[in-house]
Parts: structure tokens; sequence; C-alpha cells
């Protein structure tokens, strides 16, 4: 039902409309502002008009370049991520940007009071008087406040803390948020003011409900770091406008999100100087390479069986680089305790991280290590043979980005390497490899 007078909409009909005052006013909605788009004929592709209106850059170089070079009129673009990663911060800051270029903003938080965000705004120096704020969750109000403020970029901080009071569940529930999700969607189509949607990732680290979210949003983007390191990067995961190869990196300081032109000062900062155990391997994480730093400490064990832990990569493959680093190398582990351990909590069970594990606990054991710019791609076979795993050009591509110039492949992962400039060591097997680095 619509208040045919201010345009107020409700499930039910009231006799007084809370949007006016007025009374009666409710009637049966016609296809509205929200209602489906208006009718269209079918025609032939090439009569349909091929110019839009251009993308808008939002200044920030690091979230430009990861939309495909701005922001696309009219779309909806999702910003996942953990709780506490920056979230928050980075939309503040890209909303700021907007409405110091003249473009007014509408900034819907959810998450906190007003208060709060103002708060927020004066430590990260984004105050501005186009940039309008609003402690909103019902999608309703929200689009009738769309309405009056009209505003040229849109930010709903978070999707979950909206609800359409038209449905029993409650907010954050999947029924709500998608519901949320189409309205704005549909608002953003029809008005051609892009949508900045906060998402929060849940404990299975998807967004809200079997990715339902990310199938509705034209772009989304993940907000990715380890907390107890400064750097964040923002990645596409989707995107209708732009390829999804692109990252951008920044680092978290008191002042808000900062970019990093150069993320290989970043990268190796925590890193410095050359030290022995660590190698860095390029994982897939679904279709997203992700760089992990491999940490192996190699040393005499007391008395008793050796001790072997791990934590984040495959305790299984670790037994097993150990035993081939044994038979195929001859590297005597039997009286070492072994200990291997990914950077940063994250899970690799990939077999494309053996090389990496290998390289990592002979560098430990040698006390030799291997230069802090090289990264590790590679199955290991039970005979020591180095076997090719998918996508090599793709995690190269994205270890390149982040500042890496050598990088230790298969030899038969050689073809897909050469485009990226990096200085490659290929060899057929482990030991080779092991006497590239490790010789003298
Ligand atoms: N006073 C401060 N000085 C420096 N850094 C701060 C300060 N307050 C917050 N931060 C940083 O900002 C981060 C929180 O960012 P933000 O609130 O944007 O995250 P978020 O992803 O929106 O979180 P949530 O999921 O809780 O909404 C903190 O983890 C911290 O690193
Ligand atoms: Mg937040």
């Amino acid at each position: 039902m619509r208040c045919r007078e201010c345009g107020y909409q409700s499930v039910r009909w009231l006799g007084r409309c809370p949007g006016c005052g007025e009374w009666h006013t409710f009637e049966e909605e016609s296809p509205g502002p929200t209602g489906p788009p208006s009718v269209e004929p079918p025609r032939p592709i090439t009569e349909v008009a091929a110019v839009g209106e251009p993308r808008v850059a939002i200044g920030i170089a690091e979230m430009d370049r990861v939309l495909g070079g701005g922001l696309v009129p009219g779309s909806v673009v999702l910003l996942g991520g953990d709780p506490g990663i920056g979230k928050s911060t980075l939309l503040l800051q890209a909303a700021f940007r907007i409405a110091r270029s003249g473009w007014r903003v509408l900034f819907a938080s959810g998450e906190e009071s007003a208060l709060q965000v103002r708060l927020r705004a004066e430590r990260l120096g984004t105050l501005h008087p186009e940039l309008y704020l609003v402690a909103e969750t019902d999608i309703e109000r929200l689009e009738s406040h769309i309405t009056e403020v009209s505003p040229r970029l849109v930010v709903v901080d978070s999707i979950q803390t909206v609800f359409y009071a038209g449905l029993a569940a409650v907010p954050g529930s999947l029924g709500q948020v998608r519901e949320c999700t189409l309205r704005l969607t549909r608002l953003a189509k029809r008005t051609g003011i892009p949508v900045l949607l906060v998402g929060h990732v849940t404990k299975e680290g998807l967004l809200a409900g079997p990715r339902t979210l990310e199938h509705m949003v034209d772009t989304v983007l993940y907000l990715e770091g380890d907390r107890h390191h400064n750097y964040r990067v923002l990645r596409g995961v989707k995107n209708r406008f732009g390829s999804t190869n692109e990252i951008g990196v920044f680092e978290m300081e008191a002042g808000g999100l900062t970019e990093v032109e150069n993320p290989s000062r970043l990268f190796l900062s925590n890193r410095d100087a050359p030290v022995a155990g660590s190698v860095a391997v390029s994982c897939m994480e679904g279709t997203r390479p992700l760089l992990v730093e491999i940490q192996a400490l190699v040393g005499a064990s007391g008395f008793g069986t050796p001790r072997r832990l791990t934590t984040g990569v495959d305790h299984n493959r670790v037994i097993l680089m150990t035993a081939v680093l044994e038979k195929q190398v001859g590297m005597i582990l039997s009286n070492q305790d072994v200990y291997v351990n990914a950077v940063g909590g994250v899970k690799i069970g990939e077999p494309a991280a053996d090389l990496g594990i290998a390289l990592a606990m002979a560098s430990s054991f040698r006390n030799r290590p291997v230069p802090p710019d090289t990264v590790a791609i590679g199955e290991v076979g039970l005979t020591g043979e180095l076997r090719p795993v998918p996508a090599v050009e793709k995690r190269l591509k994205e270890a390149a980005k982040l500042g890496f110039a050598r990088a230790v492949l298969p030899e038969a992962a050689k073809n897909g390497a050469v485009e990226t400039g990096m200085e490659l060591y290929t060899a057929g097997s482990l030991k080779e490899i092991l006497e590239i680095f490790f010789a003298r």
C-alpha cells in the first residue's frame, strides 16, 4: 500500500499516513518507484543507446582500480570483510572524496549512531557539508530519505542492519537481506545513483546466506588483512564492469586507510632482512590467489620422538615433505623437530604450497635464507618430482603486484610464467631446486 499524498509505503492499509499525517490516503500500489522498471519494448541490440554516463572516480586510486576505473552509475557495490577490518572507514573516506568533489552523498548507518559516525569522521578528517548522515535501518524510510536528499551516491552500512517492515523476519536474516538488497538495486538502476553496501562476513566466511548477495549486486569487493598487521587488501571478487584481477593495498593508520603505492615495501617490511625458514607461497582461495608466508623451524630435538607441529598448513603434507626431504634429498630430519606455520592465521590446504613448505624447511635446516622477494609455487610428489598446479599465471601476477621479483616453479609450469617479468627458477625436482638455492 502506498500513500497517494507523500508516497509513504506500508504493507497494510493505514487510516492515517505516518509520512504526511493525512487520513485515508492509502491505496493499492501501482508499480511505483520500487515496482518493476517501466516497460520497454525489446529492440535490436544495435539500437540500444551505447553511451551511458561516465564512471565516477572516487579519487582513491587503489579503490578506483579495483572497481575497474571508478563507480558505474546505477551500480550496486558490496563491500565485505571481517569485523573491524576497516569497511566503515574505507566507505566513509570514499564518501568524503565524492562529497568533496561536489557530489552529495547520503551515508546511512545502521551500525553506529550519527554521533559515532561524526566522531569517526572527525578522526579521519572526512567532514564535509555535502556528506549527509542518517542513522536509519528501515528500508522504506531510507528510500524516502534518498528521494528527499537526492544524493549522487548512497552508502549503506550495513545491509544486515536494514529491514523491510513488511517482512516478519529479523534484520540480517536471509529474507530481509535479500529484500532490502533488491529494493536498493532497483532504486540504483532506476535513478542511476550508485549504491555502496557493507556486508558482514559470517563465521563460514560468506556474505549473509549462501552467496545470495553476491549474485544480486554488480560488484563484490572484499577488504582483507591480518588484524595484527596494518595492511589491508581490497580485492574484487565479482565485477560486472571490470576485471577481478586487480587488488588495492592500504595501510590502516590512526587517520584512516592510506593507499600503498608500492606494496612490496609494506609486504617486505614484515620480513626486513632475509631470514632462514621463511618462504612465500601463492595459494588459490576459490578463484582468488592469496600470498602467504610460510615459516618453518627445524632444529635438533631432545630425547624421544621428534615433534612435528603445524598451524595453518596441512599437517599431512608437512609429514610428507619431511619424508621426501629425507629420502629424496638426503636431509636427515628424523632427529629434528619440525614446526611449520602459515603467517596471518590463514589455512592452506593446497598441494601448491608443497614447494614453499619444503623450501622453508630446508632453509631453516641449512640455516640459509631464501631471498624475501621469492615466491614458491608447486606440488611435490613422493619421488621428489615437481608438478605443475592450476592457475600459475594468476598466482604469479598477484605475487608480482605485491612486489615479488623471483618465482620458484616446476619446470612444466614455466610457460605460464614468462610474461610476468619475474626472475624464474625452475627445475624438475625438489633436489635441483634446493641445489639452486643452497649450493655450496
Ligand atoms: N582511534 C583510533 N585510532 C586508530 N585506529 C583506529 C581508531 N579507531 C579505530 N581504528 C581502526 O579502525 C578499525 C575499525 O575500522 P572499521 O570500524 O571501519 O571496521 P569495520 O570493518 O567497519 O568494522 P565492523 O565490522 O565492526 O563494522 C579498527 O580495527 C582500528 O584498526
Ligand atoms: Mg563498520
